[in-house]
């Protein structure tokens, strides 16, 4: 078989990786890649905004099956092209990635159908919206109704904190159309999990669990980014609340898509926050997690690619995964300043004497080739990815690993999975 996989982050290169390790597959093409999955596959120069372009090199090379990497993709209908032109392709229509691209249709959807989700009103109008916060409990949350980068939720302590997002949001449209409506929510307190999910649109593979350090510095202090390290599994994520999240969230929102004429098919990634009073959603991404992928990946046994099929041919019923036991963590080596402005083309040294270690990937996210070398080119630069017997093993790998890693200004949390240690201690 030849595959595309459509992006060129952490995400994909560990795709890219596991992808490659099936026996079903000659050849893995990704659009545009990075120089870490040039390595191993080949990279071509089409920007996954350019869906015609896919399109046709999908169809020239005869790609037997498209995974989709980012949203931006499948918002603007990748997945609805290659249908259309009979290519088999993963991930969920345009219509069904609203989960993901609407707040206001995630929120309108879990309420309607019965799925546990903080409280939450929707507002157009700014007035209206900061009438409503003169009334509200603090600290709440408020929302940009569409995509911003990860960027468009805010944590208010106070009124005049909340009525100055507000103002950014659907005054000063600091994230465009995408703050033409608001949410704003009861906030919620509790461990947060991300649990992805694959379907065919009816049977549902639920995937091991994994949990995102989304904040810049140590101790989730600072602001948001897209996620700064990962580990899995969860230990707090018993199989009893597996199963409750499963029968509770997973299924009927699969089933609540479907209903509503969207079909979902693709993976689901439910972001929970576990309160004192049950499993809640926070949001849903309408594919893989990252750095979620690079952890759970990591620790897949099975082969992935009759898995990512078997939504198409709709046989996911008859699908399992086998998990190796132990643990892996993900540690993002990002630029000095992000999520905010940062440097690019730094030049990255060691990569060559960590290909030596077992058990240890570094998956490229932002890097690129300037003078023939390896530098950076974005805010997440490598996820350095380890598995252990343990969770304890597997951290200690990947610190290991970082520390012959070096470029000017690199920023990594030196916290990633200690809270979890330091529970199951
Ligand atoms: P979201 O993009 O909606 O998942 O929000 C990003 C992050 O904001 C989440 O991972 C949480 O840490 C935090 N967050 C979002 N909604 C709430 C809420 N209702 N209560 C507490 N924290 C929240
Ligand atoms: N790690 C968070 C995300 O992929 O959205």
């Amino acid at each position: 078989m030849k595959i595309l996989v459509v992006g060129g982050g952490g995400r994909e290169h560990a795709l890219v990786w596991k992808i490659a390790q099936s026996p079903m597959v000659k050849k893995v093409f990704c659009a545009p890649g990075n120089p870490g999955i040039a390595e191993i596959a080949e990279c071509v120069d089409i920007d996954t905004a350019n869906i015609d372009g896919l399109y046709t090199f999908a169809l020239k090379q005869k790609i037997d099956l498209t995974v989709v990497g980012p949203e931006d993709a499948l918002m603007s209908g990748i997945t609805d092209r290659f249908r259309e032109g009979h290519m088999q392709i993963f991930g969920p229509t345009k219509r069904a990635s609203a989960i993901e691209g609407s707040k206001v249709f995630a929120k309108t959807l879990m309420r309607k159908h019965g799925i546990p989700t903080a409280d939450f009103k929707i507002f157009e109008d700014i007035k209206q919206a900061k009438k409503h916060i003169t009334t509200c409990e603090f600290p709440l949350v408020v929302k940009a109704d569409g995509l911003a980068k990860g960027k468009g939720v805010f944590i208010c302590k106070t009124p005049d904190e909340a009525n100055k997002h507000l103002d950014d949001i659907m005054k000063e449209k600091i994230f465009g159309h995408a703050g033409d409506r608001v949410v704003i929510e009861e906030f919620l307190s509790g461990e947060e999990v991300s649990i992805l999910a694959i379907t065919d649109g009816n049977a549902i593979l639920p995937l091991s669990s994994a949990q995102d350090h989304k904040a810049v510095y140590d101790g989730d202090k600072g602001p948001n980014t897209g996620g700064m390290g990962a580990y899995s599994p969860v230990s707090f994520i018993t199989q009893q609340l597996q199963f409750f999240i499963e029968e509770n969230i997973l299924v009927p929102v699969i089933h609540a898509m479907k209903r509503e004429n969207r079909p979902y098919k693709g993976v689901i990634y439910a972001g929970l926050i576990i309160t004192s009073t049950g499993p809640k959603v926070l949001e849903f991404n309408a594919r893989f997690g990252d750095p979620e992928t690079q952890v759970l990946l990591m620790r897949m046994k099975s082969d992935l690619v009759p898995i990512l099929l078997s939504t198409e041919k709709n046989t996911l019923e008859d699908a399992e995964i086998e998990w190796n036991d132990g643990a892996s963590i993900c540690v993002v080596m990002a630029s000095k300043g992000y999520p905010d402005s940062y440097e690019k083309g730094v030049p990255i040294f060691g990569l060559e004497t960590i290909k030596a270690l077992n058990h240890v990937q570094v998956f490229h996210a932002g890097t690129a080739i300037r003078d023939g070398k390896i530098a950076t080119n974005g805010g997440r630069v490598l996820g350095v990815t380890a598995l252990g017997k343990d969770l304890q093993e597997a951290q200690k790998a990947a610190y290991g690993a970082i520390e012959k890693l070096s470029f000017a200004g690199v920023h990594y949390r030196r916290d990633i999975g200690a809270k979890a240690i330091y529970r199951e201690k």
